[in-house]
């Protein structure tokens, strides 16, 4: 058995260009906005854009300056930008700084972050600073955060969000024919699976450490659910057939009267939906996206599925059963980048099915990673063996039954911030994310 190649070694160079391209995407993304767009809470699941820029600024702070010397505690950021002193709901009522100071502040705690790596020693035997672990996590939680944003530019109250800069997706090869339907399962021969990793240059806590999972032989979608799959359950009278759903789900469906995913509307007796500035009739051969935990297991029900686990997807996505070898991405080793993938926010929305001929796991399972978040039926737990580090509050205070995880990616997620390995997680109702799924069932 043979597990994924550790990522070559980072140097200072490499990390300082890293942090000055994340600050770029940051701000192209919020160049187009007025103050009230950057000051509102335009939901109360979001905070105000200006939050979301302070808040990676001082978190940036925190670990790369103030915490590189002293000992490794989390002292959590002070006031207004510590998100466990002041809860998303409440952040409209903060007093924030405009633009040009918050960006003064940005560019200042930047200038100590770089002075302070020129004299970091990446090869310490601190677990904090060796290989960088640090500034990798410091970038993913920018990458993050600029998703989150997403969500809320997504959300935006007034006159949709207009993107600077667009990309077309697909990866440059043959013209997606795409297809409505995603019909087609692949087997996997179960076994005992390498889940997880070691790697302690970029990956988080909760994807530590690496182990074995006895997994039994099971099926699973070589495409996501496609918008075509949807709107026959949907036609099929899905949403209001409480055989298909939990028990939860239905309380769930009742109570919000959803019939449909997150941002579709009926228009002459049409389907649309919208992403960003772009409406239009739904497109069959999309990823089905904004849809809930409790939808996506309703659907998987109705289709005589079920959904995976994420030893499951990580499976699926990762091991190649006839090498015996784990691979970090569904293509192999290499790095993400929008040629293998729909990933990496410019092509703000999904793509057609098949559009990334390259995007393929070992077994066959197309566009795991990119596009849409696939929900799992995982509770977002510990692996065997957890050591949080090195602070509680980004995996560890989440762990339970409350939040399902997620794996994947998203079109709005950054290549640095996704793998194999790399679990998200949220509320089982929870639509304003990036989400969506594909089906399994047992052998
Ligand atoms: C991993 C996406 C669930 O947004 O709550 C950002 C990422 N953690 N800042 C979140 C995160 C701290 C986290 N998720
Ligand atoms: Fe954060």
């Amino acid at each position: 058995m043979t597990l994924a190649t550790a990522p070559s070694r980072i140097d200072r160079e490499t990390i300082a260009a890293r942090l000055l391209e994340a600050r770029a995407r940051t701000l192209l993304l919020v160049t187009p906005l007025s103050d009230d767009d950057l000051h509102r809470q335009h939901d109360p699941l979001m905070s105000p854009i200006l939050w979301d820029l302070g808040h990676i600024a001082h978190f940036e702070e925190l670990w790369l300056t103030r915490n590189l010397d002293g000992p490794v505690e989390f002292v959590e950021m002070p006031g207004l930008y510590n998100p466990f002193e002041h809860p998303r709901s409440t952040r409209a009522s903060l007093q924030l700084p405009d633009l040009a100071e918050c960006r003064a502040i940005m560019d200042e705690i930047r200038s100590r972050v770089l002075a302070r790596l020129d004299d970091a020693d990446l090869d310490a035997s601190s677990p904090l600073l060796r290989d960088g672990f640090v500034y990798q996590m410091v970038l993913q939680h920018e990458y993050q955060h600029g998703e989150t944003m997403l969500q809320t530019l997504q959300l935006k109250r007034g006159a949709p969000y207009t993107p600077l800069v667009r990309l077309q997706p697909g990866d440059g090869g043959v013209p997606a024919g795409g297809r409505a339907l995603s019909a087609g399962m692949v087997r996997f021969p179960g076994g005992a699976v390498p889940i997880g990793t070691d790697d302690r240059s970029a990956a988080y806590d909760n994807e530590r450490p690496a182990h074995l999972a006895t997994v039994a032989p099971f099926w699973i979608d070589v495409h996501p659910v496609t918008n075509g799959d949807f709107l026959a359950f949907m036609s099929a009278g899905g949403y209001d057939r409480p055989q298909h759903w939990s028990e939860a789900g239905w309380k769930w469906r009742m109570e919000t009267g959803a019939s449909a995913p997150k941002y579709w509307e009926r228009r002459d007796e049409v389907w649309t939906a919208r992403s960003m500035d772009r409406s239009g009739p739904v497109d069959p051969r999309h990823p089905v996206c904004h849809v809930s935990w409790y939808e996506a297991d309703a659907f998987a029900r109705f289709a005589g599925k079920r959904l995976p686990t994420e030893i499951e997807w990580e499976a699926a996505a990762s091991w190649d059963p006839a090498t015996g070898s784990k691979r970090a991405y569904p293509w192999g080793e290499t790095p993400p980048d929008q040629t293998f993938a729909n990933l990496d926010q410019l092509v703000f929305g999904t793509a057609p099915l098949g559009s990334y001929a390259a995007n393929v796991s070992p077994i066959g399972c197309s566009g795991m990673i990119g596009d849409v978040w696939e929900w799992t039926a995982s509770d977002f737990g510990p692996w065997p063996g957890f050591e949080s580090f090195p602070y509680r509050e980004y995996s560890e205070v989440f762990f339970g039954t409350e939040y399902k995880v997620l794996r994947g990616g998203s079109w709005a997620t950054r290549p640095g911030a996704v793998r194999n390995t790399f679990r998200n997680w949220d509320y089982p109702v929870r639509r304003q994310i990036f989400s969506g799924f594909r089906c399994a069932r047992d052998d």
